[in-house]
This record gives C-alpha cells, sequence and structure tokens, in this order.
C-alpha cells in the first residue's frame, strides 16, 4: 500500500525476484547452476560450456558448443579505435575502471546493442560479442599497466589459453600454454560464474531494468563487483596475506584484530550474506590451490598462512558464533598468483568468470518483462520549513 513499507537495509531478508538460473543455500553450502552442482561442473566441464549452459539453460550438444565457441572466436578483436582509448589511460590505472570503461564504450561501437527491441538474433549477437571482447580488453589492460606491448587474439586456441596467450605472450616469444594452468582457470571461472541476486548482479539487474543496453548494465555490475567487500575482496586477501607474512606470519595477532570492534580491520575473504556454512567454492579452490602449486612446483608461504589463518578462526568463538568461514575470493587469489597474474588483475578475473552470470540474468529480466527497479524508504529528514533569506541565515 502506499505510504506502507518494512525497511530492509542491504536486502537483507527481500526477494528481488523470480530466477531459474542458479540455486544457492547458504545452510547447507549448496550451490547449483540450472540444477547442476557446481562440484560436477568444475569437475568434468569448461567455462564456456558452463557460459551456454548458464546463458540458454541446457548443456550444449556437440554441434551447439562448436558454434558457440566458433562465434565467440570470431568477435575477439577489437575495434582498433579502441586502441585510443585504452592509450588515454595513464598507466597507473586500476584494471577494473578500464574494463568498466571499455564494456560501456562498446555501446559507441555498436549502437545496435542499445535498441531495447532487439531481435533474439542480434541480441544473441551481442552476447557473444561481449563474451568474447571482455577477455581482449582485460588482457590488453594488463598489458597497458605494465608498459607492454598488446597481443592479438589467436583464434585456434580456445578461449582460457587464448586469454592466457594475449596476458602472457610476447612479440619476441610465444606463451607456453600449460594444460594445469588451463585447467585451473577453467576451474576458477566456472565457480564464480553466478551466484544468484548477489550485489554486482542486482546492480546489472536494476540498470537492465530500465531497458538499459547490456553493455551498460554489465559495465554497471562491473563497478560494484569493484568494491573491496565484493568482488575486490580477492586483490585484499592477497594484500591481508602478504602484510601478515611481513608482519612475521603472526595470524592470532591479526586474528584479535578482525575481533576488535574498534579496529576496522576485517579477515578479508571470510564471511558472507548468504553462506552460514562453508562456501562449497571456497572447498574446491582451497584444494585447486593445493594442486596447482605442487603441479607448477610453487611453494608459495602465504598458502600456509591462509591455512593456519582458516584453521584459528574455524575454532575462535568470535567466528563460530558469527558463522564466518573463508568464501570464494580466500583463495582464490593463490592461484592467479601462482599463474603469474598480478594482484589488480584478481577482480578482473572476478568479472570475466562472472559475466556469464550478468548475461544470463540480464536476459531473464528481460524475458520476463521484470518492471523498473524503484524501491522506497523510510523518510527520516526535516518536517516542512520554509526558505529563509540568506541575510538572515546564521
Ligand atoms: C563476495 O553475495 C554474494 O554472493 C557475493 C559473492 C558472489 O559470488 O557474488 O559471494 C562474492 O562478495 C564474497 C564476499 C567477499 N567479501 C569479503 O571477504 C570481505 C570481508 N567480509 C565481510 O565484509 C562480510 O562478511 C560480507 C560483506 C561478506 C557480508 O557482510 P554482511 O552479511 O552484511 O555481514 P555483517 O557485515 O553484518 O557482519 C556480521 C557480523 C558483524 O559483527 P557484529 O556487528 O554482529 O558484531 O560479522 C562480522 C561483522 O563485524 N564480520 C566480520 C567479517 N565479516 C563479518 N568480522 C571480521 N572479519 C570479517 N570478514
Amino acid at each position: 500500500q502506499s505510504g506502507y513499507v518494512t525497511l530492509d537495509s542491504g536486502y537483507k531478508n527481500t526477494g528481488a525476484t523470480k530466477s531459474a538460473i542458479t540455486f544457492l543455500d547458504g545452510e547447507e553450502g549448496i550451490l547449483r547452476y540450472r540444477g547442476y552442482p557446481i562440484e560436477q561442473l568444475a569437475e568434468h566441464s569448461n567455462f564456456m560450456e558452463v557460459a551456454y549452459l548458464l546463458i540458454y539453460g541446457k548443456l550444449p550438444t556437440q554441434q551447439e558448443i562448436t558454434d558457440f565457441n566458433s562465434q565467440i572466436s570470431r568477435h575477439t578483436l577489437v575495434h582498433e579505435d579502441m586502441r585510443k582509448i585504452f592509450d588515454g589511460f595513464p598507466s597507473s590505472a586500476h584494471p577494473m575502471g578500464i574494463l568498466s570503461s571499455l564494456v560501456s564504450a562498446l555501446t559507441a561501437f555498436y549502437p545496435e546493442s542499445l535498441d531495447p527491441n532487439q531481435s533474439e538474433e542480434e541480441m544473441n549477437l551481442n552476447i557473444k560479442r561481449l563474451i568474447a571482447k571482455i577477455s581482449t580488453i582485460a588482457a590488453w589492460s594488463y598489458k597497458n599497466s605494465v608498459g607492454h606491448p598488446v597481443n592479438y587474439p589467436k583464434n585456434k586456441l580456445d578461449y582460457v589459453s587464448n586469454f592466457l596467450h594475449m596476458m602472457f605472450a610476447f612479440p619476441t616469444e610465444d606463451y607456453d600454454i600449460n594444460p594445469v594452468v588451463v585447467n585451473a582457470l577453467n576451474k576458477l571461472l566456472i565457480l564464480h560464474a553466478d551466484h544468484e541476486q548477489n550485489c554486482s548482479t542486482s546492480t546489472v539487474r536494476m540498470v537492465g531494468s530500465a531497458n538499459a543496453s547490456l553493455y551498460s548494465s554489465v559495465s554497471a555490475g562491473i563497478c560494484a563487483l569493484w568494491g573491496p567487500l565484493h568482488g575486490g575482496a580477492n586483490q585484499e586477501v592477497i594484500e591481508m596475506l602478504e602484510e601478515i607474512k611481513a608482519d612475521g606470519g603472526n595470524t592470532d595477532k591479526w586474528l584479535a584484530k578482525a575481533k576488535d570492534k574498534n579496529d576496522p580491520f576485517r579477515l578479508m575473504g571470510f564471511g558472507h550474506r548468504v553462506y552460514k556454512n562453508f562456501d562449497p567454492r571456497a572447498k574446491i579452490i582451497k584444494k585447486a590451490a593445493d594442486d596447482v602449486l605442487s603441479a607448477l612446483g610453487i611453494d608459495d608461504p602465504i598458502l600456509e598462512i591462509a591455512k593456519k589463518l582458516e584453521e584459528a578462526a574455524l575454532t575462535d568463538p568470535y567466528f563460530v558464533e558469527r558463522k564466518l568461514y573463508p568464501n570464494v575470493d580466500f583463495y582464490s587469489g593463490i592461484i592467479y598468483r601462482a599463474i603469474g597474474i598480478p594482484t589488480d588483475m584478481f577482480t578482473v578475473m572476478f568479472a570475466m568468470g562472472r559475466l556469464p552470470g550478468w548475461i544470463a540474468q540480464w536476459k531473464e529480466l528481460r524475458e520476463n518483462k521484470e518492471p523498473i527497479g524503484r524501491p522506497r524508504q523510510i523518510y527520516v529528514g526535516e518536517t516542512e520549513r520554509n526558505y529563509t533569506p540568506i541575510s538572515e541565515r546564521a
């Protein structure tokens, strides 16, 4: 009714929509994409197949995934004029700022994507363009930040291998694609692919509900994901672990800081709005971190610090009472680091992984003809008062 609203800050108890894409149960630690448990998808599938599943609602046949992959490969090049936008950024620019700007800039190169009445075929083309180009834009933003020449995509490579090539090859030498790395990155991207109505996905839906284009909606989602409490946490975790290592690995001291209400420090990578049990993704990523580091022969001391923190927190009453467990961001950075991805690219990796979920949710919103998002508020400001001339103001 008008005038009657229930305040629900942070929408902790509000269902914003109906969705058939992702199911998660925070108490049981269950996560499924279109009904498939993520444990099975992480084990048997690959990122492009999971992207297809999320967006189109079913696992593709061989012909469907072959067509999907070849159409995406065809769109990995970005318009050469985009180089001018890249070159306009200082090398100190954070890659997430570049990514959100360039994804929004796609509307300038593909103005037909702005048409809210675009055909199904046109929408699917815009979707494939975005999946293809985000990996090129991501790799180029990294090369831009380190002052290295960019690499053009090699379309005979699969999606993840192509990204690794663009990230790490040099005109002077090729990058040897290591299957262990490709497998680990596929797993990580699958595990980030969707997570129902999290902050960035809700942002994509809110912007899309105004009939804004896919590219504008995803650009807004990238900005929300950038927040340190959300996707930005994976970068914060590594910086936190590095700080603890530099401080002599004194995990007890840092756990005490995390519990101290007068100390703004939080144990990054811990806690979750929905999971009040172990984040099922964190379990898989923790094992993958062990596997990748041993396969690559890397002994990273911050992995031991992470495990020490986890063990201590799982028995500490402060964390146990508040049901704070490691979340998806706690171990992911250790794998990215082992692959050679720099810390300020970690949240870009999260965005690349989450893109199919954002697309699927934006598509579902439109197919369900959902109304424009427009919540109400509880007004706590001044009651009516009259304007006073400046000469009479204190
Ligand atoms: C992601 O929503 C999603 O699904 C997100 C995500 C996805 O896939 O899209 O899963 C990805 O964003 C994972 C979360 C990454 N963020 C972090 O790791 C940052 C650290 N975590 C927190 O800031 C926090 O746990 C949140 C933001 C994740 C959840 O915040 P909530 O649900 O609003 O919980 P809260 O801040 O109200 O905390 C409840 C209590 C508070 O203590 P009290 O006031 O009750 O005494 O727990 C405490 C908090 O102080 N607390 C922490 C803590 N997280 C919560 N104390 C220390 N360290 C922490 N990490």
